[in-house]
């Protein structure tokens, strides 16, 4: 007798026809025809079954502040740092709570259970922090969600920038971050780096840099990250965010800087809808896109993933909480549209991101944790084009939200879902 069994799954992998029994919130089994009973059964009716979606970028102190104290006019970075400048004095620690809550709520309904929260530490009050420890521990049984110092107006060159991105760290947040190519010059930035792994190294915690958010092609901000990662052996704990630079650096530079990448195992963190939205602005035509080499990278044996970065903030209006819109940007930006690459694609909002987060027991295998998705979709494939409705989210063997289909979509088999019943319709539980 188990808690509950999922009847009938696609698994992201293509096995198909899988059910999968939960015991004590762990998989206890998963393969064809299980010959028991359960205290509750779901019919996935043959469609996908996934882990929970995975965000390893996000800003939460800043989410759903759209128009608070004004819009960003001019739609760039830094106009969108200056409007955070403004925001940030004015915030107090229980708006904060509130919008991220709010936003929290809506990742659930997403499927999306794991996020990775830059916390900016630039105001020495440090409302950020507070705010999103108390997050942390509200949304403990539903989101796991991790929290990065992030010196957002530079380690160095914001006022008490050392000492507010320290005390941090000691309230319990428990990444470094940094913005190496903020800081006043290219020796500061480099400074910032070496400093940040030290204080990793010391306190034995990961590290998340924000790295070569530009489209200067001489940013070298990942090189220097490399190279300290393994100067201070931290290999496989760090991750380099944005990396945009790489889409215009010279092609001779990059065939030396991704096998160091490779050696200090960096885990590579892209964000697809920002970095289209905020790179080339500088540019006339052509213009760049700005995306990090995401196909070379992951030939490379690099571990890729992509991050949603922003919703609805002083630097992005859009977003909707949804892995799947961020996928469906990095298929059409990266230029990665075959069946391999879309997989690989659907692995760096899932799996990928798994790795970078270092999570325990996630994946759908015997003994891992039995938090999963069942969307309105035939397969990986199916939902990174379609962004399909998630039906029933599971976390640790509940259901924790439940949607309805949607009608009307064309399905693989090019009819609107609406004229067959035998797949439409709510999970029967
Ligand atoms: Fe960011």
């Amino acid at each position: 007798m188990f808690d509950l069994i999922i009847r009938d799954a696609t698994l992201p992998d293509g096995r198909t026809g899988i059910d999968i029994a939960v015991s004590g919130g762990t998989i206890a089994a998963i393969e064809p025809g299980i010959a028991a009973e359960a205290g509750e059964e779901i019919s996935a009716t043959g469609r996908l079954v996934s882990p929970p979606f995975i965000d390893p970028h996000f800003h939460m102190d800043a989410t759903l502040s759209l128009g608070i104290p004004r819009m960003n006019v001019s739609g760039t970075l830094l106009e969108g740092i200056a409007l955070w400048g403004e925001l940030r004095p004015i915030a107090t620690k229980e708006e904060m709570v509130e919008r991220a809550l709010r936003y929290c709520d809506l990742a659930v309904t997403q499927g999306l259970l794991f996020i990775r929260s830059h916390v900016d530490t630039s105001d020495p009050r440090l409302v950020t922090a507070e705010a999103l420890l108390e997050v942390q521990e509200r949304v403990k049984p539903y989101i796991d969600l991790q929290l990065v110092a992030f010196p957002q107006d530079g380690y160095y060159r914001a006022k008490d920038g050392v000492a507010s991105l320290n005390r941090a760290l000691d309230m319990g947040v428990g990444i470094v971050g940094g913005i190496p190519h903020f800081e006043r010059t290219m020796e500061d930035g480099k400074a910032s780096v070496e400093a940040l792994c030290r204080i990793a190294a010391d306190r034995g915690l990961p590290v998340d840099i924000h790295c070569d958010e530009t489209d200067d092609p001489l940013s070298r901000h990942i090189e220097t990250l490399a190279a300290e990662t393994i100067r201070f052996g931290l290999e496989g704990r760090v991750a380099g965010s944005h990396l945009t630079s790489m889409h215009s650096m010279d092609n001779y530079y990059v065939s030396k800087l991704i096998p160091l990448m490779a050696e200090a195992r960096i885990n590579v963190i892209s964000n697809p809808l920002i970095n289209i939205m905020l790179q080339g602005r500088h540019d006339t035509y052509p213009k760049r896109r700005g995306l990090t080499r995401v196909r070379e990278l992951m030939e490379a044996g690099l571990n890729v993933c992509f991050g949603h970065d922003c919703v609805m903030d002083p630097w992005y209006s859009m977003g909707s909480g949804d892995m799947l819109e961020v996928a469906h940007m990095a298929v059409h930006v990266a230029q990665m549209a075959g069946i391999e690459d879309k997989r690989k694609i659907f692995d760096a909002v899932t799996v990928n991101s798994a790795k970078t987060l270092g999570l325990e027991g996630y994946g759908l295998e015997k003994g891992c944790k039995a938090d999963f998705v069942i969307l309105q979709a035939a397969d990986p494939i199916e939902a990174l084009r379609l962004k399909p409705t998630r039906l029933a989210v599971i976390k640790a063997g509940k259901v924790i939200s439940r949607t309805a289909p949607k009608i009307g979509e064309l399905f693989l088999d090019g009819r609107p879902a609406s004229v067959d019943p035998g797949r439409d319709h709510v999970p029967k539980t």
